[in-house]
């Protein structure tokens, strides 16, 4: 559950909807679909194993896994790199987060009456997004600061079954409205002549990554809290599919209901042409679709960022336990000192972004998304297949399921982290 809350987030609800929106619909569910299984997963895989046999923080495990000095030594960068990216994607998450959180309390004062309030935490300004953003960041300390049983394991197990019956309850009721149909036919009816476009390959590829939350340690850790007894290739495949499952499902509400704003007279095209995208979408098209739902529409909007926050935490906590990990296992700071002194420093890194939001969002999303993320991926798909044992890799994995070896896992994934996912990444990546 705690894996899964990871790998559900802003990625899913947010990210991709609006990529599918951008990229021809179900062209880009298609091979989202493809490379999620055939790329992600096998990847995803490799992080869980490697995470539960070490059964440490990345820096240590990929020590753990290698044998001479300079893959040791290659082992440390990779480590670092991770948890260096996965601060900034934590600071530009955490950004996006507190919106979320102000756009909860928006229809609570219109609902008070306090429309002064509600126009303060509606506008796009330094103030909201300093205060907003340090509030998520305490939230993310305090679950990370419990511990990993009391903490993370408590709190995702209660935030993500509340996540899912919210998401199907606004699908149920937006595709009531007028408009949802045209929605739901641009996000199912695919346009193949996109899909040969390397633009939605690298796309959709980025998604997968982000999504599945790989490459920066965060599934190394959780696997290295995974008990022996439990079937991985399991666990991951459960992990993968309701990923996808959820990511697909709000597509089913994102799109709708940017229909359904139009059929009501808002705006949901940009300058040029395209549906829009990116912040506009959830903090202008769909409150702005919100409030023509007369009283109802309150409503609805307390449940969607009830829903964007929920999903912004479970992904947040597991963010913050890559350095929060490293820095209780391998320096030996107390759990709670740590993520506060961590937390706290990452949330600086946010607070630098809100008062210089256009040179660093951009620049702080676009490389460690696009170009650290991907060779991260790389590298852990390298030392699971080239520097690590294979026998060891068979003997990790069949303690919780001995029967792999006769198995499809095994016959395939071995191959596939060896050749295939290294190439592939690569190819995508110079795409
Ligand atoms: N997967 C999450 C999402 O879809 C975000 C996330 C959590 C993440 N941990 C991560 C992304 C580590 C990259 C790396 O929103």
């Amino acid at each position: 559950m705690a894996a899964s809350g990871s790998a559900v987030g802003l990625g899913n609800i947010w990210g991709f909807p609006t990529n599918a929106a951008s990229n021809g619909g179900a062209a880009f569910l298609f091979t989202y679909l493809i490379l999620a299984f055939a790329l992600a997963y096998p990847a995803l895989m490799a992080e869980l194993i490697i995470g539960r046999y070490a059964r440490a923080n990345a820096v240590t495990a990929l020590r753990t896994i290698s044998s001479g000095n300079k893959t040791r030594l290659l082992a440390l960068l990779v480590g670092f790199i991770g948890i260096v990216t996965v601060s900034f994607i934590l600071s530009f998450y955490g950004i996006v987060s507190g919106w979320m959180i102000a756009f909860f309390f928006d229809p609570v004062a219109r609902l008070l009456g306090a429309s002064q309030l509600s126009a303060w935490l509606t506008n796009d300004a330094v103030m909201r997004n300093s205060l907003f953003v340090v509030l998520f960041m305490l939230l993310t300390i305090y679950i990370i600061s419990a511990g990993v049983k009391e903490g993370i394991e408590k709190w995702a197990s209660r935030l993500m079954p509340s996540l899912i019956v919210i998401l199907l309850l606004l699908i149920v009721y937006v595709l009531t409205l007028p408009g949802a149909m045209d929605g739901l036919r641009a996000y199912l009816i695919p346009d193949f002549s996109l899909i040969a476009d390397p633009s939605l390959l690298v796309d959709a590829m980025g998604q997968a990554f982000f999504s599945l939350s790989l490459g920066v340690g965060t599934m190394l850790i959780y696997g290295s809290y995974i008990s022996s007894n439990e079937n991985l290739p399991t666990i991951g495949s459960l992990v993968a599919l309701l990923d996808v499952g959820i990511a697909v499902m709000a597509g089913m509400l994102i799109l709708p209901a940017m229909y359904v704003a139009l059929a009501s007279g808002v705006e949901i095209y940009d300058d040029s042409g395209g549906l829009i995208a990116g912040p506009g979408l959830i903090v202008s098209v769909l409150p702005s679709l919100f409030s023509t739902m007369g009283a109802i529409g309150v409503f609805v909007a307390i449940a969607f960022f009830a829903l964007m926050t929920i999903a912004s935490l479970t992904s947040s906590i597991s963010m913050l336990e890559v350095p929060v990990a490293y820095a209780v296992e391998h320096h030996e700071l107390e759990r709670h000192r740590a993520a506060m002194l961590i937390g706290s420093a990452i949330t600086a890194i946010s607070l630098i972004i809100v008062f210089n939001f256009d040179p660093l969002f951009d620049l702080v999303v676009t490389v460690t998304t696009e170009v650290s993320q991907p060779l991260l991926g790389f590298a852990f798909c390298i030392f699971a297949a080239w520097i690590w044992q294979r026998s060891e890799i068979l003997e990790e994995i069949k303690k919780g399921c001995p029967e792999v070896e006769s198995g499809i896992f095994w016959k395939i994934w071995p191959v596939y982290v060896k050749f295939i996912c290294p190439v592939a990444i690569l190819v995508v990546y110079f795409q």
